[in-house]
Formats: C-alpha cells, structure tokens, sequence
C-alpha cells in the first residue's frame, strides 16, 4: 500500500517543493492551503493520488474538516508536514495586537491543530510529524519578534508532542533563509544567501526514506553564503 503524506502550506515555496518531492517518492498526498487555484495548478503536474482542499490553519473548524477528510479518501496518514507559516515583521513596540496574534494563529496553533488532527492516525502507523520551523527557533532578529516568539513556541510544541507520543518521530526542521513568496516575490541570487525551497524538500526526502527505527528529531542547516550566527 502506498505511504501517505499530508502538506499544509502546499500552495507555494517550500511546501509545493516538499510535494513534489515526496510524489517522485511514490507518496498519496493530501495537500492544504487557502489558494485552492495554486494547488489545483500544483496536482496537475503530480503523477500521484492526491485529495487537496481549501485550508487555513489558523481556523480550527478548517483543520478538523481537512483532517476528516484526508482521513475519509485516505484512512491513514504516515508522514504529516506542519509547514504553513507566515513572517511579518516589526519592532516588538510597533507591531499591532492583530499582527501579533496572527503570527501566533498560524505558526503555532496552527501547528498545533495540524498536528493533533492527524495524531491518532499517525500513532497507529507510527508515522512520522514533520515541523518546519526555523534556524531562528533557536536564536533572535530584532524587527521581528512576533515570528522569533512564534518559531520558539513551535519549537517547544514539538517537543512537548514528542515527550507525549514516543510512537510517533516527530522531527523539528529549521531551514534558513529560502527563496519564497515568503521574501515578497522568489528570485533572489544564491549568493545573497538564500537556498531553494527543493534544497528543504531534499532533507525531506532523505528522513522520510530512513529505516523506521531511525528517528531524526532536528535538522537546522543554512545557504554556506548565510552567516554561521546562533
Ligand atoms: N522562506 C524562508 O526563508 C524560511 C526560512 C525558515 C523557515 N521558513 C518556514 O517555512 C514555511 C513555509 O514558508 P515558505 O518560505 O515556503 O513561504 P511561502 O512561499 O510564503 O509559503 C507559505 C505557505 O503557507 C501557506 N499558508 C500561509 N498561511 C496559511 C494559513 N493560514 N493556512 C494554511 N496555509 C497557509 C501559504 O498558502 P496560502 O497563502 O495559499 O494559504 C503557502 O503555501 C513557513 O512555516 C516558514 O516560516 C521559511
């Protein structure tokens, strides 16, 4: 039977590279996002089963009925990706309160529901929860606080999850700088720092292909033209 994999954020950037990766792999894919257009456009160039719909994680009635119905086309999931995030900056004294706890909505709880959606699926198959943070989940940008707060919070959470569900490998992924919508439009030059979001999908790849004994639970790495800062 084929393995199953479930995206959240898979519209653009990094989670459109994960899906792409994870089909040539033979994965079913369940992918989430609010631009139903992108995905749609994305699962035509996919040569594998895939059930897309509408998804904002931040809406905990969206992630329960994205939940009911992977698991209706699906029955189970084996590798879960909490990846949808948002970045928007500002000194901590001048972000507005909607600013902030929308950060908060989507990088953490969002992260939250995705993930206890999916738990106890993912513990029956002893799956595989992948959380795409950040190298900035370890460490602080002044300018922007909210995001800094909302990656060390989703770094907490994945331990916490880890602590509590030792049949389910939960791995914390925490990328550098990536070539995104999340920069405004994608295209900047590898020497300014930037890696690709397919360079995130290929560690991706490399985990979801370990033996299931084998549990990887951080991988931080960066563009070699971004600074070493921790
Ligand atoms: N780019 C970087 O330098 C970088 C570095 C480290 C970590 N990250 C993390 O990587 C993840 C992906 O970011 P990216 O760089 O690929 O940015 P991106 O190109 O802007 O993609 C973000 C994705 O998240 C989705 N999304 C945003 N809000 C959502 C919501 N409320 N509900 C569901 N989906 C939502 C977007 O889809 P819709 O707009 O269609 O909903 C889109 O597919 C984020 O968690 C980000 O924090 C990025």
């Amino acid at each position: 039977m084929k393995k199953v994999a479930v995206i959240t954020g898979a519209s653009k950037g990094i989670g459109r590279a994960i899906a792409k990766a994870l089909s040539e792999e033979g994965f079913s894919l369940s992918l989430g996002a609010r631009s139903v257009n992108l995905l749609k456009e994305l699962v035509e160039e996919l040569n594998t089963e895939v059930f897309y719909s509408y998804l904002d994680v931040s809406d905990p009635v969206s992630v329960k009925e994205f939940a009911t119905n992977t698991l209706k086309k699906f029955r189970n999931v084996d590798v879960v990706i909490a990846n949808a995030g948002i970045g928007i900056p500002g000194r901590l004294d001048e972000i507005s309160e909607d600013d902030f706890m929308r950060t908060i909505q989507v990088n953490l709880l969002g992260v939250w529901r995705t993930i206890k959606a999916f738990l106890p699926s993912l513990k029956e198959r002893r799956g595989v929860a992948i959380v795409v943070t950040s190298d900035l989940s370890t460490r602080l940008l002044p300018g922007s606080g909210a995001y800094v707060v909302s990656k060390w919070g989703a770094r907490a959470l994945v331990r916490t999850f880890q602590l509590e569900n030792p049949e389910v490998r939960f791995l914390e992924l925490r990328p550098g700088a990536v070539d995104t919508h999340f920069y405004g439009k994608p295209g900047r030059k590898r020497e300014e720092g930037f890696m690709k979001p397919e360079d995130v999908a290929e560690i991706v790849r490399m985990v979801v292909k370990l033996p299931t004994h084998v549990r990887v639970e951080e991988v931080m790495f960066r563009s070699i033209y971004q600074d070493p800062v921790y």
